[in-house]
């Protein structure tokens, strides 16, 4: 693809999307075009995903491997009936409280869905999103819409249209600017084809509200990053991901100890190379001459601005970012799951 392709910007309000916008950008989706597009996770990198040619296209434009397969957006339960089949009971109580929202279901494949999509995988992954500048997309373009998040494969992930552009200008047909998104962080990714649901990737919606509904719901290893697993099962898992240019150090253990001891590295290292210091979850909040200090307290909020951060700390040219871990309960699990992958490092404290 040319790097010099123009990039079509529209800017769409959120609250009252302009429909003659969105069919624009769903005129370049049915033309086998790739559009950016904000959902309350994070920005979506959009082709028709019954289109082989065009799904083709995402995997060049982010450098993506072509065994790491791709969710595929919808607008209704009909969709989902004729993209999977076999579907279990449990894929319909989860749709009925989930939908729309956070939330992707892996289910067998009907025929119509490329290979492409799922990277030769018997399975595909399906979502509704939530937001509005989504669903309209998706509903004018009259097709499922297949969608990674719109960032260059490893990076941090798109909360905003600047960050899409900084990856993909000249690169792809159009971008719908809907501002920052809600969530900040990925989808939950639920493999309901095994005997038991299991979480394959933590994200909007936590193992807890899961398990409201269905009790049995288990969090495989992969969703906790622990290791560096590398499973076949969802392949989107096993590389280092989400990681900025700078060498990411994670501090994990009793939080207060945590923070301390980040704090006490981030020193050491700031009298040699540009530092920043990321402090989560915590009162303290401190001032260091030559660090960068970012300090978020609420975990909703650190969802939320995560990748945002880690992104401008690249802009500004930091070697070395050390951060404290969090408890994984609710979206902490996520919230780790980012951090693990991102990083390069990992100290424990005790
Ligand atoms: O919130 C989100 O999910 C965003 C927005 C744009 O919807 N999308 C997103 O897509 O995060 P992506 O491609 O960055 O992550 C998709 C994840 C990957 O880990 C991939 O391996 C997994 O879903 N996945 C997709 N299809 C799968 C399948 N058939 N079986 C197992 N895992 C699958
Ligand atoms: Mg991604």
């Amino acid at each position: 693809m040319a790097d010099t392709m123009k990039t079509l910007i529209l800017k769409v309000d959120p609250k009252r999307p302009a429909l003659a916008a969105i069919k624009k950008a769903a005129e370049f989706i049915k033309k086998g075009e790739l559009v950016a597009f904000p959902t309350e996770t994070v920005y979506g990198l959009g082709a028709d995903a019954l289109n082989e040619d065009a799904v083709r296209k995402i995997f060049e434009a982010k450098g993506r491997p072509l065994d790491n397969p791709i969710i595929v957006h919808i607008y209704s339960i009909e969709q989902l009936k004729e993209l999977a089949r076999k579907i279990p009971k449990s894929a319909f109580i989860l749709a009925k409280h989930f939908w729309p929202g956070p939330l992707t279901m892996i289910l067998h494949k009907r025929a119509c869905v490329p290979k492409a999509v799922t990277a030769n995988l018997e399975t595909v992954a399906i979502r509704m999103p939530s937001h509005r500048i989504a669903r309209l997309l998706c509903k004018h373009a009259e097709k499922p819409i297949a969608a990674p998040s719109a960032n260059l494969s490893g990076k941090p992930s798109a909360s905003s249209a600047k960050h899409v552009l900084e990856d993909f200008k000249g690169k792809i047909a159009c971008i719908i600017d809907g501002g920052n998104t809600n969530i900040g962080l990925e989808s939950t990714v639920i493999d309901l084809t095994a005997k038991r649901p299991v979480i394959l990737r933590p994200g909007g919606i936590t193992a807890e509200q899961l398990r409201k509904f269905l009790p049995e719901v288990k969090v495989h290893a992969v969703a906790r990053a622990e290791k560096k697993a590398s499973i076949a099962k969802s392949p989107g898992t096993k590389n280092r991901h989400y990681a900025p240019k700078a060498k990411l150090v994670l501090v994990e253990g009793p939080k207060e100890k945590a923070v301390a001891k980040a704090l006490e590295l981030a020193k050491q290292q700031s009298k040699t190379k540009k530092v920043a210091l990321l402090i989560f979850g915590s009162k303290r909040n401190v001032g260091v001459k030559g660090i960068i200090v970012k300090a978020v307290q609420k975990k909703r909020d650190i969802g939320k601005r995560l990748f945002a951060l880690l992104r401008e700390l690249d802009t500004k040219g930091v070697e070395i970012i050390f951060a404290n871990g969090i408890d994984e309960k609710g979206i902490g699990l996520a919230i780790m799951n980012r951090l693990r992958r991102a990083s390069s490092k990992r100290i424990k404290v005790s």
